[in-house]
C-alpha cells in the first residue's frame, strides 16, 4: 500500500537507500549502474564531497530569501559563472526550478520582447515535431510529442510544428547531410512565410534531440541556416539545453559546436546535476535590454527563484567540471561509450541506428534493418529492455514513439561524466544482454 501517485500505478518501484559515484543502491542491497544519470540529470554521478559540502556550507549561512525582497551572494556568482562561459550575446541568467520552468520562462519571456519593441502582433511559436520540452501547458504545447499532447490538446497554445532534424529517417539517400539540412531549413523558412513573418515570435528547438527521438544529432549547416533565417525575419531563437546541454555532449552547450547562438536558451538538468531542482534560462542581451529599456520587469516568478541551496550545487557542480577538466573526459569516455556501442551492436539484426554526441548516445531499434520497419508498438520494445536491463542491474532510459508518437523504439544511455573505461564496457555488455533477452521474448 502507497500513499504516493506513482508514475505507473501498480508498478512495484525498488526503494533507492543510498547512492555512491555511478551507482545506485536498493533497500534489498542491489547495485544499478546509473547508466543514464536518471534523465541525464547526474553529471557528477551520486554523493559527490565537494558539492555536498558546498550544500551544507549554504544551509549553514542562508536558507532561503525570497526574490523580491532579497538577492543572494550564491545567485550572483553563479550567475557570473554561468555568464562568463555562455554563448556569445548572452548577458543574464534567470533562475527556476527545472526545464520545464525554463521552457516556459523562454516562451514568456520572447512574447514580452514583441510586446516591449511595440510588435504585438507576433503570436506564433514554430517547434519542430519529436521534440520534448517539458510537461507544463506551454511547454508540452510546444513540445511536438504526439503521445504526450493528445489528451491535453484543448488546452494547449496553438504551435506549429516542422520536421526535426531526423537524419536516419528523414534523409533521402540520393540527398548529402548538407543538403537534407538545407530541405529542412527551407521548410521552416516556408512556414514562417505562411504564417507571415511578423507574426512568429520564435523558433524552439532541442540543439541535439533528447528523450523522444533518442540523441538525434543536427547535420552539419542545419542550425547556422536556421539561425540565418530566424535573424532574416526578425524571429527570436530559443534553444533547449535542458538535456543535452550542460557539458553532456562534450561542450558545456551543444550550439557551441554548431557554431551558433541562441537568443534564449533554457537549461537545466546537469546544471544542478541532480543534488538540487535547478533550471535556468540564458537571456541575450538583445531581450534583456528591451526589457531593461520598455516595463523594467520581466513579467513572470515564482516563489522558489534562485534558491540559494540549489544555486550552491549548481555553482559547486560547474566548478568540479572545470576544476577536473571533464569536459575532456565526456569526450574521450563519449568515443569509448559510441565505439562499444559500435562494436556490440553494429552488426546486430535489430539495431538500426547508433547516434548522439558525448555522453549522450542511443540506439534505435528496429524490426528489420534494411527497411528500417520498427517493431509493433503493441509489443512495447523499449519497456521491455527497460526490465531486462533494470534485472540485470542496469539504468538506460528507454522511449516508444520514436518516429511518430506511436512507432519506433529507441534506448538512451547518458552516464556521469565520471564514467571509466571499466564501467562503460560493463554497460554496453549488461545493455547487450538486455536487449536481446527482450527481443527473445518478443518472438
Ligand atoms: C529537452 C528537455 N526540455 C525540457 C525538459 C523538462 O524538464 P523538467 O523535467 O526538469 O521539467 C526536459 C526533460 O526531460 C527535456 O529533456
Amino acid at each position: 500500500m502507497t500513499h504516493v501517485l506513482h508514475r505507473q500505478i501498480g508498478h512495484r518501484y525498488p526503494v533507492a537507500e543510498s547512492a555512491r559515484g555511478i551507482f545506485i543502491r536498493d533497500a534489498d542491497g542491489k547495485d544499478y549502474i546509473d547508466a543514464t544519470g536518471g534523465a541525464a540529470v547526474s553529471c557528477l554521478g551520486h554523493g559527490h564531497p565537494d558539492v555536498i559540502a558546498a550544500m551544507k556550507a549554504q544551509l549553514d549561512r542562508l536558507d532561503y530569501a525570497h526574490t523580491s525582497f532579497f538577492t543572494t551572494r550564491v545567485a550572483e556568482e553563479l550567475g557570473d559563472d554561468l555568464i562568463a562561459h555562455a554563448p556569445k550575446g548572452i548577458s543574464h541568467v534567470y533562475f527556476v526550478s527545472g526545464g520545464s520552468e525554463a521552457v516556459e520562462a523562454a516562451l514568456k519571456m520572447a512574447r514580452q520582447y514583441f510586446v516591449e519593441k511595440g510588435e504585438p502582433q507576433r503570436r506564433h511559436f514554430i517547434a519542430r515535431r519529436q521534440s520534448y520540452h517539458g510537461n507544463t501547458l506551454g511547454a508540452l504545447a510546444v513540445g511536438g510529442n504526439e503521445w504526450r499532447r493528445r489528451q491535453f490538446a484543448p488546452l494547449l497554445i496553438e504551435t506549429q510544428h516542422v520536421s526535426p532534424c531526423y537524419e536516419y529517417r528523414g534523409k533521402r539517400e540520393d540527398e548529402t547531410p548538407e543538403a537534407y539540412g538545407e530541405r529542412l531549413a527551407r521548410e521552416l523558412e516556408a512556414k514562417i512565410e505562411e504564417l507571415g513573418p511578423d507574426t512568429v515570435i520564435a523558433f524552439v528547438a532541442e540543439t541535439v534531440g533528447g528523450a523522444t527521438s533518442g540523441c538525434i544529432t543536427p547535420v552539419p549547416g542545419y542550425f547556422k541556416r536556421i539561425r540565418e533565417i530566424c535573424d532574416r525575419h526578425g524571429i527570436l531563437l530559443i534553444l533547449d539545453e535542458v538535456m543535452c546541454g550542460m557539458g553532456r555532449t562534450g561542450t558545456l552547450h551543444a550550439c557551441e559546436q554548431e557554431g551558433i547562438a541562441p537568443d534564449l536558451m533554457a537549461i537545466a538538468k546537469g546544471l544542478g546535476g541532480g543534488y538540487a531542482p535547478i533550471g535556468a534560462v540564458l537571456v541575450g542581451a538583445k531581450v534583456f535590454d528591451a526589457f531593461a529599456t520598455g516595463s523594467g520587469l520581466f513579467q513572470h516568478g515564482h516563489t522558489y527563484l534562485g534558491h540559494p541551496l540549489a544555486c550552491a550545487a549548481a555553482l559547486a557542480v560547474q566548478r568540479v567540471i572545470r576544476r577536473d577538466n571533464l569536459l575532456a573526459h565526456v569526450r574521450m569516455k563519449g568515443q569509448r561509450l559510441k565505439d562499444r556501442l559500435r562494436h556490440r551492436f553494429a552488426n546486430h539484426h535489430h539495431v538500426g541506428d547508433i547516434r548522439g554526441r558525448g555522453l549522450f548516445q542511443a540506439i534505435e531499434l528496429v524490426a528489420d534493418r534494411a527497411s528500417k520497419e520498427p517493431f509493433d508498438p503493441k509489443l512495447k520494445v523499449h519497456a521491455r529492455v527497460k526490465q531486462e536491463a533494470m534485472a540485470r542491474g542496469l539504468m538506460t532510459y528507454p522511449m516508444g514513439g520514436t518516429i511518430d508518437g506511436a512507432r519506433g523504439d529507441h534506448v538512451m544511455l547518458a552516464p556521469p561524466f565520471i564514467v571509466d573505461d571499466a564501467a562503460i564496457d560493463a554497460i554496453v555488455e549488461r545493455l547487450g544482454d538486455a536487449v536481446d533477452a527482450a527481443l527473445a521474448a518478443t518472438s
